[in-house]
């Protein structure tokens, strides 16, 4: 891309930036590698490790049943297709790994940040591309770095909720950072009268304060959206924060209140959650890896073969 991923419009929005939730216009959806047929052939030579294939259903009691699958051999297209036709999401969840251009579009759109927010400064960029179904969604949930979302084809609506109680609580940022569960969150129906809702349309991005919680329902159309992450400076201090703050109260049953960002507290606590992380008990609290339960094939009936039990 020869011209900007943002401007003019973001210098409209600076000075809300990461005040309150802001959809700015971009032209990430203008790039060739985010067109289908290049998605389509990223998806072909994607890694195993790097990618996280969705199906959701319902059991016959109603609850939500969410299955996790593997692309096979699959050709690019034929996933596409399969996605549009069906309750799927894809996750390329290190795209900017896999491809210059990818890379490329990450570093501009946050130099372009950068170079219009005042004391703006970020890194650890990741860039996801994320295809999901019609009708797809992703549920309350809130995310630890900074993330910022991008449309590239289709429709979506997406609610942003006060990173304030009681939409969010400092216990579910501290259990999110010890368990790596982004989806601990505690939803009532009641927040939604506290949201702002936005439709999303190609070339419509949001930022939203950090760790704001949001939810999403995909329009009646096959989605293709880009999630960029980014650490800043404060972020990564607290993060440590959450993280120490979860070790006291689980491991040593305290309630720790405190929650600075510099000062004394702030460095014991920095050096306790270093701690933790070399300890043989952190690994035990992550999220255990899902095992893999389907495998896409379009030969197959329905699309897909069942029953593949293995661990990711
Ligand atoms: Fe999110």
């Amino acid at each position: 891309m020869n011209g900007t991923v943002f401007a003019p419009w973001l210098e409209e929005a600076h000075s809300h930036w990461n005040q309150r939730p802001m959809r700015l216009q971009h032209r990430l959806h203008e790039h060739p590698a985010l067109q289908i047929d290049a998605v389509a052939a990223l998806i072909e030579r994607y890694p195993r490790n790097d990618y996280a294939l969705v199906h959701t259903s319902r059991h016959g009691d109603g609850r939500a049943r969410w299955r996790e699958g593997e692309l096979g051999s699959t050709p690019g297209r034929e996933v596409i297709e399969a996605i549009a036709g069906g309750s799927l999401w894809l996750n390329l969840r290190q795209a900017h790994a896999h491809g210059p251009a990818y890379a490329q579009l990450l570093e501009q759109a946050y130099a372009e940040i950068a170079a219009q927010v005042p004391g703006f400064t970020a890194g650890a960029l990741k860039m996801g591309i994320l295809v999901s179904s019609p009708r797809a969604q992703v549920h309350y949930h809130c995310d630890l770095p900074g993330q910022l979302l991008w449309q590239i084809h289709g429709r979506k609506r997406v609610w942003v909720y006060p990173a304030a109680a009681p939409c969010l609580q400092a216990e579910w940022l501290e259990d999110i950072a010890y368990t790596g569960f982004e989806f601990s969150l505690v939803y009532d129906p009641a927040f939604d009268s506290m949201a702002v809702v936005f439709d999303l349309e190609p070339g419509q991005m949001l930022t939203w304060p950090l760790n704001a919680p949001h939810r999403v329902e995909n329009g009646d159309c096959m989605n293709v959206s880009v999630t960029t992450e980014h650490w800043t400076p404060e972020n990564r201090r607290a993060q440590k924060v959450h993280l120490a703050n979860a070790v006291l109260r689980h491991r040593l049953g305290l309630r720790p209140r405190g929650r600075a960002l510099a000062g004394p507290g702030y460095w014991a606590k920095a050096a306790l959650q270093a701690a933790w992380r070399r300890s043989p008990w952190a690994g035990s609290t992550q999220k255990a890896l899902r095992p893999i339960e389907f495998r896409l094939d379009p030969l197959a009936p329905g699309g897909m073969v069942d029953n593949i039990a293995r661990t990711a």
